[in-house]
């Protein structure tokens, strides 16, 4: 397998820059304790706004191997979008990834499949890469077509980009049951799902970008579940919320990530 994992950290609306600076040394004398190998897996943190510049001093400074990315973006590059942040300007704080399309995003906020497509533009173009979250609510799920949910709002997303474009993005399967609720999902239905959006890429693209797209799984993950889950072979990684709030777990997760993926 050629696919680097990814353990990303959602950190939400916690931590001001003060909290997040310390989280941020603290993670890294953990696995640099640990001896971490970073380019086996790579470990991100996605907070607020207030706290990227902070970071990035950090990273910076201390010459960290740790990436970092923001939790939405605006779909314009500038001007009068009281609240907004700009791709570019994201891309200037030094920021890998963004998540685009978050279900805390859609559902608190207007941001309908047009504005995520609008997002994914945005991020590429700026040169970093979206983390597009999909996935289907316990409703889907009841009514058996959580496939073809999940799928379908990858579909959407990918329809009108080119196979450059595709190549870039990665995907976080995040049921929405599942989200900040302990009911994490079982091996075999984040595995279902992370097929099916490998399927659907191979169709619409090629092997090489489905072979290559990463595809995580969120909802509920904690160094209990985190072996199993990335012992599939279409999981790729892990977008993590509470978890990630805990520097000591979120450590244990990686470990466990970069121990189940580097075997043989
Ligand atoms: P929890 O890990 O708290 O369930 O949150 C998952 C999530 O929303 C990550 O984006």
């Amino acid at each position: 397998m050629t696919r680097m994992p990814l353990v990303a950290g959602n950190w939400k609306m916690n931590f001001d820059h003060l909290e997040a600076t310390y989280f941020v040394q603290k993670l890294a004398w953990l696995l640099r304790d640990a001896k971490f190998d970073y380019s086996r897996c790579e470990l991100a943190l996605m907070p607020t706004f207030t706290s990227l510049r902070s970071i990035q001093v950090l990273v910076e400074a201390d010459n960290l191997k740790i990436r970092y990315g923001a939790q939405t973006v605006s779909v314009t590059s500038q001007g009068a979008f009281t609240g907004d942040v700009s791709a570019d300007m994201l891309a200037q704080l030094g920021c890998t990834y963004v998540i685009v399309g978050h279900s805390e995003r859609r559902k608190y906020h207007p941001e309908d499949d047009a504005n995520i497509v609008d997002q994914v533009r945005a991020v590429l173009a700026a040169g970093m890469q979206p983390i597009l979250c999909v996935g289907e609510s316990y409703e889907e799920r009841r009514q058996g077509i959580e496939l073809e949910f999940a799928v379908g709002q990858v579909k959407d997303v990918t329809r009108d980009l080119s196979e450059e474009e595709a190549a870039k993005l990665i995907v976080a399967y995040e049921p929405v049951w599942a989200v900040g609720t302990g009911m994490v999902a079982t091996p075999d239905v984040a595995q279902d799902a992370a097929s099916a959006i490998r399927a659907h890429i191979r169709s619409a693209f090629s092997d090489r970008t489905a072979e290559d797209l990463r595809i995580l799984y969120g909802g509920s993950v904690s160094s209990k579940n985190a072996q199993e889950l990335i012992g599939q072979p279409d999981v790729d990684g892990f977008l993590i919320g509470g978890a990630a709030l805990d520097v000591e777990e979120l450590a244990r997760i990686a470990r466990l990530t970069l121990k189940a993926t580097t075997r043989g």
